[in-house]
């Protein structure tokens, strides 16, 4: 077979993203955690993002630092049945690459035989010898700075990084380091919008934002946040585009409320008995069957 048939191929690839970006049309990544969200969102989004942010948003933990690899892989193969066409980027959980290259490289080979074409990982200078270990083994990686979730505690709670000029210039830095190491693109998350800017217009790979402004070369949002799904507080750079819990609870309750007055199912929703059978059914009494004798 030809390795350029596209069949199992994603229409969207690195390069693709990279060639866009520089074009200034800016891309789109939202998350997704199983095959329904997957479906929902592949057709209007360039990447698909598997994130740890599974864990709060769908798992019922407070943060994303409980997530495993196995928790991890098995959504990533619920999304991955569905062949996305969009890029399909799997992240990294707590202490995945942490404790030793070998296991990291595992860890991170491991997604791409599940279906991801890229893995991402969070933090900055001490995650070079990381990157470069993951690209020379032929594995894409996406870098994440800035509010990093699994720092929850060494961050002091969710807090906006990089107000100070110190904090600033060590973002920016390891923005540079990230890309130097081989990083694909950078996802840039809760920093002021001038800094985004100053890293996207000096970096040659893309930056994807969230609450990081206007002016990175995409935008990421969790995707249970966009359609109205969380209940829990949504911070300031999320944008809501339908209130879907109380939509989606209105509807439960009608069907709900439709059972409990007798008007589901109605007669078109069930299955009729041949009129033989229904001979049968109805002659039969207790003690009269020989079948069950
Ligand atoms: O896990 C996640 O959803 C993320 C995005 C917020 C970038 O890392």
């Amino acid at each position: 077979m030809s390795h350029f048939s596209s069949s199992n191929a994603p229409a969207v690839t690195i390069p693709l993203l990279q060639e866009q970006a520089r074009d200034g049309r800016r891309l789109v990544m939202s998350t997704a955690y199983d095959a329904v969200t997957a479906r929902l969102a592949d057709p209007v989004v360039d990447m698909l993002l598997v994130g740890d942010s599974v864990g709060n948003v769908c798992l019922g933990f407070d943060n994303t630092l409980p997530v495993s690899m196995a928790m991890m892989n098995h959504h990533l193969e619920a999304v991955a049945r569905t062949k996305p066409r969009a890029l399909l980027v799997a992240d990294m959980p707590y202490l995945s690459y942490h404790l030793s290259l070998d296991d990291t490289l595992c860890n991170a080979g491991g997604f791409l035989q599940r279906g991801a074409a890229a893995v991402k990982l969070e933090g900055g200078a001490k995650r070079v010898e990381t990157v470069q270990a993951l690209v020379e083994c032929e594995i894409p990686v996406m870098g994440h700075l800035g509010l990093t979730p699994q720092s929850v505690h060494a961050m002091g709670g969710f807090k906006v990084q990089g107000r100070g000029a110190h904090d600033a210039v060590q973002i920016l830095e390891d923005a540079h380091r990230l890309q130097e190491a081989g990083c694909f693109a950078l996802v840039l998350e809760g920093i002021p919008s001038e800094l985004a800017a100053r890293i996207t217009h000096t970096l040659s790979i893309p930056t994807v934002g969230i609450g990081a402004g206007p002016h990175c070369s995409g935008q990421v949002l969790v995707l249970h946040d966009v359609l109205g799904l969380t209940q829990e507080h949504r911070p300031k750079f999320v944008r809501t585009y339908i209130d879907g819990f109380d939509l989606l609870q209105q509807a439960l309750a009608h069907w709900a409320e439709d059972v409990r007055r007798g008007a589901f199912p109605a007669q078109a929703e069930a299955y009729a008995l041949p009129a033989e059978a229904h001979e049968a059914v109805a002659a039969w009494a207790p003690n009269s069957s020989t079948a069950s004798a």
